[in-house]
């Protein structure tokens, strides 16, 4: 499939590159680009040669938030009947394999959502983020409402909903929404380099572990762990327990079989 609003690529054939690409726009989202980036993620979820994939923009914008340009004209009507721009998250959130956000530059509004939909953000150190739609006259959209309190607290969220102003990669750093803070030059390699690391784990382990962390997000405490408990006692029946296992007991490199 070719693409006109997305790059992608393989890294060592094992890591799947996803590149935003509309930089005269930073990367604004539209229906086509997220229709693109759907199909995009679901063919790199459906390919058994790659362990993990990597969403990313440019030195400037991961995504300075939904094409304003597009929404503008638009009319209740419309936006609810071909539920405009948001369609495709239910798309992200079933993706099996894990999605890492590379983020440098400005992720606002549903660009922020956007980074928040995959599974760890690692920021360069000129991110900036937030959730400005109340500076344009709407709220939110696409879960910036529900999974930043989620992730940075009620009183971060509220300040950063109701202000629209944005945050920088430190104070995501100190709030809880990135994993790391790296060199903006250093993005992509750290990015890859924990793909990678994630790619030589066994892909069984690997998916049980995303689903059991995205299921603390929902529910309570007691269901969840007890979630984690039973995928935590099915992994006894793959091979790559045992492979794993007995690894590090005769001190050797595992083998994973994804089996
Ligand atoms: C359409 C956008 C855009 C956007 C930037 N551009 N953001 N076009 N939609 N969200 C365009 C500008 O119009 C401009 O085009 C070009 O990109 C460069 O942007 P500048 O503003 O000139 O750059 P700069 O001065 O560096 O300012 C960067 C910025 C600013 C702070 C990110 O562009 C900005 O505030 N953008 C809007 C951010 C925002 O409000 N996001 C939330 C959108 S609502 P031209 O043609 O003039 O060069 C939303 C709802 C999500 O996301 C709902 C669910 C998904």
């Amino acid at each position: 499939m070719t693409y006109e609003h997305i790059l992608v690529r393989t890294e060592a054939e094992r890591v799947g590159v996803i590149t935003l690409n509309r930089p005269k726009a930073l990367n604004a989202l539209n229906s086509a680009l997220m229709d693109e980036l759907g199909a995009a993620l679901k063919a790199f979820d459906a390919d058994p040669a790659i362990g993990c994939i990597v969403l990313t923009g440019s030195e400037k914008a991961f995504a300075a938030g939904a094409d304003i340009a597009a929404m503008a004209k638009f009319e209740f009507h419309e936006v609810y009947r071909d539920d405009f721009i948001t369609r495709n998250w239910e798309t992200i959130r079933s993706i099996r394999k894990p999605v890492i956000a590379a983020v440098a530059g400005f992720a606002l509004g549903g660009g922020c959502e956007l980074a928040m939909m995959c599974d760890f953000i690692i920021a360069a150190d000129n991110a900036k983020f937030g959730q400005p739609e109340i500076k344009i006259g709407i709220i939110p959209g696409a879960g910036g409402t529900q999974r930043l309190p989620r992730a940075v607290g009620k009183s971060k969220a509220m300040d950063l909903v109701l202000t629209g102003r944005m945050m920088d990669a430190q104070e995501a750093e100190r709030a809880g929404l990135v994993s790391r803070v790296v060199p903006a030059e250093k993005l992509m390699d750290e990015a890859l380099a924990a793909a990678l690391t994630i790619c030589g784990y066994g892909q069984l382990a690997v998916m049980a572990a995303k689903e059991a962390v995205n299921r603390a997000f929902e529910g309570g405490l007691s269901d969840g762990v007890m979630f984690e408990r039973r995928l935590f006692h099915a992994l006894f029946a793959t091979a790559d327990q045992k492979e794993g296992m007995d690894a590090f007991l005769t001190k050797r490199a595992p083998n994973f079989r994804n089996a």
